[in-house]
């Protein structure tokens, strides 16, 4: 049976890592979290000064691109980590001081034309459920199945705050709520490849929704397709 292409965008915490990781698995396809590069690239802004509290240097963000490899290697329980210039930094790049930052840094059109050409490599045979933002409008434009997910921004909150909170990071309710909703303001009013539904993209409210239920309409979704019930 053929393999196909699945892209799952939508705003930020809304569980699109985690029903793209257990899709990934059911269907021994490649699970590719798109954040998680920008989220390291950002992680790199940081380290060298180029991004703070005082300043965004874009500039030397740009210039430094070529010295930013990313890429991902699975552990020992077959989940893929993200690695920076060879170091794993799959939970440093998952902190709210990284989650602030990130937005701006997505906003930049060289940023993304150099991950957006690894996404293509990381997926062209097909086979791999790649999460983010322009997955099903700018990234796979043709991805046999595309999801848009949403819930509202308080459940959202909850839902990364007891994530958070359960690694033991210290921050507020707030601060991630703040954060929840300064993300969406940014990634859908930037110039390039702004968060939007695509056309064909089914939306998926799981505000009332538990994963299970959810990974189960999702599969379904997905099941039709690779059989050509759904073209
Ligand atoms: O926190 P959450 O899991 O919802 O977000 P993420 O998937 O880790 O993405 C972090 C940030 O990276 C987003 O808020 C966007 O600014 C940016 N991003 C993007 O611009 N395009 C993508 N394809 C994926 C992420």
């Amino acid at each position: 049976m053929g393999k196909i292409t699945i892209a799952i965008d939508g705003y930020s915490s809304t569980g699109k890592s985690t029903v793209a990781r257990q899709l990934a698995e059911w269907l021994g396809y490649v699970y590719v979290d798109s954040g998680a590069m920008y989220r390291a690239v950002t992680l790199y802004a940081m380290r060298k000064g180029i991004i703070s509290e005082e300043k965004f240097d874009k500039a030397a963000l740009i210039d430094s691109l070529p010295d930013i490899a990313l890429e991902f290697r699975k552990n020992s329980e077959n989940k893929a980590e993200i690695h920076l210039n060879g170091e794993n930094v799959e939970k440093q790049i998952r902190t709210l001081e990284v989650s602030e930052y990130v937005s701006p840094i997505a906003t930049v059109p060289e940023v993304r034309r150099k991950l957006v050409a690894l996404q293509h490599t990381m997926g062209e045979d097909k086979g791999v459920v790649m999460d983010g933002r322009d997955i099903g409008t700018v990234v796979f434009p043709k991805a046999e199945l595309k999801i848009f997910m949403n819930a509202s921004a308080r459940v959202r909150a909850e839902r990364r705050f007891k994530e958070l909170n359960e690694r033991g990071d210290e921050i507020t309710f707030n601060e991630v709520l703040e954060n929840v909703n300064e993300r969406d303001q940014i990634d859908t009013t930037r110039e390039d490849s702004p968060l939007r539904k695509a056309e064909d993209a089914i939306e998926i409210d799981n505000t009332e929704t538990n994963i299970e239920d959810q990974f189960h309409i999702i599969l379904q979704l997905a099941q039709d397709r690779i059989a050509g019930r759904v073209k």
